[in-house]
């Protein structure tokens, strides 16, 4: 009798950090069905796209990629293709009808039925699809298959029941819903004795948290109190749920990193309210100075979209205005792109694209101006590392990030990846630091 070839994989991952957990996932379920990764996504014999629909941007990305898997299906047809994630979810009827090579369609509450659905893809060549959402799908009990790094995603609540008008992710990921603070410390405890010295907590909404009357803030105590775990990060949070409480836990424990994302999306109160965002624009003023006040020297950065339908130039400089008062670390700015679905989709007074992409660049330069003015303000002073990796520019230097959330550059010495140390901050350049070692604090065992 002669061996039999386990079975090959290989993922292309899309999209949010709460793809690449879910991506760690079904790697997980993959491997327990005797499957391995292959080298080289030639060699697979399965091969799967964990995809976004945030904008059309992204979309188009994954139509690529799927072009480039059919030219593989003609070299292998024995190829198994699998479409995951929130494209699978708002685009099946399009991929059945227009990609027939697909052969696998499964909606991201869906992946415990991935074996199920192999076993009868390499029989009959069926289209095997599940979208269907759940309300308590959590993949709980599934340790996820992680690469060995220094950061552990560590999904902790999926969905978003906020609604937002201009955004597809209530209608991909369904509705809010927790894992248990028991599962979420031991899967923490188990990052870290595979090696992970930080871990970043992952929901849509990750801060609106709630399990048997455990809120996030909670959630965060228990986490924080984990020998080993020296950095604790997580994304994205909604301005709406930030509390007293939230930000007093923050400042008490060292280990949680002094760094919000506090998505802004506008600065005019009229485009908020359209956008169904819940929050004006002085209450996202006032929370912010809420939160340096708790929080001395935070790193806080933002979303933006530019273009919403009905911005009108006053509404675009009350954005720019805000954007002056506030002074972000960083922020991810982008276009409005309409969404299949959602509500904004119907609003009549949509801007043309040549509007948008004026506004996008005139947001871009002053985020630039501001990020600048921020670093610069660092200069001299003294910041603590975590060495993360060697520095793209110069083979001889390390990368690492203050717990701020800014990326430092500086000598290797003899230092080593996941170590602590202490930076004195010499000059920036374009959005990093540059900085001399001072001592070093602590080592990973
Ligand atoms: N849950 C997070 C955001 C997740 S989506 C929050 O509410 O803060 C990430 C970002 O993509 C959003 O903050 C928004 O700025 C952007 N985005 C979402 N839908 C978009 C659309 N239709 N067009 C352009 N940008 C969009
Ligand atoms: Fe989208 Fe709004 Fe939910 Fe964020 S809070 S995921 S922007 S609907
Ligand atoms: Fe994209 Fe879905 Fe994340 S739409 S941003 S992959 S939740």
């Amino acid at each position: 009798m002669h061996k039999v070839e386990p079975k090959t994989y290989f993922i292309d991952t899309f999209g949010c950090q709460m793809n690449v957990s879910d991506s760690e996932v079904v790697e997980s379920i993959l491997k327990k069905e005797g499957c391995v990764k292959a080298s080289r996504i030639e060699k697979a014999d399965m091969v799967f796209v964990n995809t976004c629909s945030i904008r059309d941007h992204a979309e188009k990305k994954v139509h690529s990629q799927l072009g480039r898997y059919a030219k593989l299906k003609i070299a292998n047809k024995n190829l198994v293709i699998g479409v995951l994630g929130c494209m699978a979810q708002s685009l099946k009827e399009d991929l059945l009808e227009n990609k027939p090579y697909v052969d696998i369609i499964l909606g991201p509450d869906s992946y415990r039925k991935l074996p199920l659905y192999l076993k009868r893809s390499s029989k009959k060549y069926l289209n095997s699809v599940d979208t269907k959402l759940s309300r308590f799908e959590v993949y709980d009990d599934i340790f996820p298959s992680r690469k060995e790094g220094i950061n552990a995603w560590v999904s902790i609540m999926r969905g978003c029941d906020k609604f937002c008008s201009f955004c597809i992710v209530p209608f991909t990921r369904g509705r809010e819903r927790s894992r248990s603070v028991e599962s979420i410390v031991s899967e923490i405890s188990q990052a870290i004795s595979d090696g992970f010295t930080e871990i970043t907590l992952l929901g849509q909404n990750v801060n609106s948290y709630n399990y048997n009357g455990k809120n996030f803030q909670n959630l965060l105590e228990e986490i924080a109190r984990i020998k080993g775990l020296w950095r604790i990060r997580y994304t994205s949070p909604h301005p709406q749920d930030i509390t007293d409480k939230l930000l007093y836990t923050m400042s008490k424990h060292d280990n949680i990193c002094n760094y919000i994302h506090l998505p802004l999306q506008s600065g005019s109160d009229r485009i908020l309210k359209r956008m169904n965002r819940s929050y004006t624009r002085d209450h996202y003023i006032n929370l912010v100075k809420k939160i340096k006040s708790f929080l001395p020297n935070v790193g806080i950065s933002t979303d933006i979209i530019v273009g919403f339908p009905g911005e009108t130039q006053q509404d675009f400089i009350q954005t720019l205005d805000l954007m002056s008062e506030v002074k972000f670390d960083s922020a991810f700015m982008f276009k409005y792109s309409p969404r299949r679905g959602t509500k904004a989709t119907e609003y009549i007074d949509q801007l043309d694209e040549k509007e948008k992409q004026a506004r996008l660049e005139k947001v871009i330069k002053l985020q630039k101006k501001h990020t600048l003015e921020k670093n610069e303000n660092l200069i001299g002073t003294e910041v603590i590392v975590m060495v993360e990796k060697e520095s793209k520019k110069s083979p001889n230097r390390w990368a690492g990030r203050t717990d701020s959330n800014k990326w430092v550059i500086f000598d290797k010495g003899d230092l080593q990846i996941k170590d602590l140390v202490k930076i004195k901050v010499t000059d920036t350049k374009g959005i990093s630091l540059q900085g001399n070692v001072m001592s070093e604090m602590v080592r990973a065992s």
